[in-house]
């Protein structure tokens, strides 16, 4: 009898045990109240992805600074007190409780935005050096960082994860990928600082490892602690899959549970299977052996070089569409855990699904999300506009799916991609709006 390795469960370094090998990916919500609290919605949205089978789910951001974050609507824990509860714990609780419904896991991503939170929210983002994002004017440009600052949100990470722990949640996910603010440090284009969080690599993974290393002793031995790491920022003179393999080696001397590799930035979202601006993308594919089935996922070339240096449980994200691929990449030992993002949008039932055999593949809507496969738009457009309208476009398809999901409703799968954009900005201004003047209300009782 051949055993189902989608099926079994996975004993962590702390103790914790998922129970498959399925991992629901971080994905922003979007569905927080005015105080940035979380709601009924994440209740809801949670239960039924904990209904869906995956042995681990992860949440969207949860943001340690509330005044910087990725998008409005985030769930903030700010402030976030050394002891005691902060403000909105019952709903932090209803959330862990639902979403840990049928003994799965549930993890809080723990996160903050840097340079990419966009206009809308902040015209004063932080970062590591005063490097502006350039992408449509979107993104104000960003102040450098005091040391005191730094070891403020060090703290705060740390704080964080102690609430997330006392509310109910499994585990908890730091968010060092994408371009956000603990991943902008490790990049010599936005880390140009000359102190001790600046220059050589060990010093521009101080925040990343210092914050592991706070976020460990808040929580104690027997939590899970993740961190989420591109492998790559496929961007020149970035981040790049070498230094990759550098950060990974410091890691394992830190106590880690699990290690989730993706990649790319807002400049270039390798993340989601997309190319970014042309003129600064860098392509630097390991040579490795990787079997084309493997290839549908765009990292696994990368975990396996990764594989050969980390004695840490690996996790995979991105683009992992076919159980056999699934299959293969476990088998290989080169990733112990599936994540799988988008496809839950639309069926939250994808992970029993593939883990059970019903499936062979999940329902996939990227393709046909596309502008440029519809002959709108070219992929090799040199019009950035056109490229950014058709990444945020399928984006915000994402985001009206997990909006649906989270009024107790199926998705909507008859919704287009422009209309989907349009009313992705209507809610994204509406709701930051909504924040400011809350903001306002809460300064003026104060
Ligand atoms: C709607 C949406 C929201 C996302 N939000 C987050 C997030 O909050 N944190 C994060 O680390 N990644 C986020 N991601 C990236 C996913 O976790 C994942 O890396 C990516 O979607 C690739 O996996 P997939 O091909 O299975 O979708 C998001 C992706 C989507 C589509």
């Amino acid at each position: 009898m051949t055993t189902n390795l989608l099926a079994q469960p996975l004993t962590l370094p702390c103790g914790a045990v998922l129970p498959n090998r399925i991992a629901k990916g971080a994905m922003t919500e979007g569905v927080a109240d005015e105080n940035l609290h979380a709601t009924d919605r994440h209740a809801t949205l949670y239960g039924r992805w904990s209904d869906g089978g995956a042995g681990l789910l992860i949440t969207g951001n949860v943001l340690i600074d509330r005044r910087i974050l990725e998008r409005p609507g985030n769930v903030s824990i700010d402030p976030a007190p050394a002891e005691g509860e902060p403000e909105g714990m019952e709903q932090l609780r209803a959330w862990a409780k639902a979403g840990t419904r049928n003994g799965n896991h549930l993890w809080m991503q723990i996160s903050h935005a840097g340079r990419q939170s966009p206009r809308y929210v902040t015209t004063e983002p932080v970062g590591p050096s005063a490097v502006q994002l350039d992408l449509m004017g979107n993104y104000a440009k960003p102040r450098a960082l005091t040391e005191a600052e730094i070891k403020d949100y060090i703290q705060r990470f740390a704080n964080v994860a102690r609430i997330a722990k006392a509310a109910g949640f499994t585990g908890v996910q730091v968010h060092s990928a994408h371009g956000y603010l603990l991943s902008s440090f490790l990049s010599p284009v936005t880390n140009q600082r000359t102190d001790a969080w600046g220059g050589p690599l060990k010093n521009r993974a101080r925040f990343l490892l210092e914050t592991i290393r706070a976020v460990r002793a808040a929580v104690g031995p027997e939590f899970p602690v993740a961190l989420k790491l591109n492998s790559d920022d496929f961007r020149q003179g970035g981040f790049s899959h070498e230094e990759c393999l550098q950060v990974v080696k410091w890691l394992n001397a830190e106590s880690l549970d699990l290690l989730e590799i993706s990649g790319g930035t807002y400049e270039q979202p390798r993340l989601l299977g997309h190319s970014g601006d042309a003129a600064t993308a860098r392509d630097a594919a390991p040579a490795v052996r990787e079997s084309t089935r493997q290839r549908e996922a765009y990292f696994m070339a990368y975990a396996e070089a990764i594989r050969q240096v980390c004695n840490i449980p690996l996790m995979v994200t991105g683009g992992f569409r076919t159980r056999a691929a699934m299959i293969d990449a476990l088998e290989s030992g080169n990733t112990n855990v599936i994540g799988i993002a988008r496809p839950l949008c639309t069926d939250p039932d994808t992970a029993k699904d593939l883990i059970s055999g019903r499936i062979q593949e999940t329902v996939t809507h990227e393709k046909h999300l596309r502008l440029a496969d519809r002959g709108l738009f070219s992929p090799a457009s040199p019009v950035m506009p056109l490229k950014v309208i058709n990444v945020i476009g399928g984006q915000a398809w994402y985001y009206q799916q997990i909006f649906h999901l989270a009024d107790g409703q199926s998705a909507n799968l008859k919704l287009g991609v422009l209309g989907a954009f349009f009313k992705y900005f209507q809610n994204e201004i509406s709701t930051a709006l909504r924040l400011k003047r809350a903001e306002k209300r809460r300064a003026k009782a104060a």
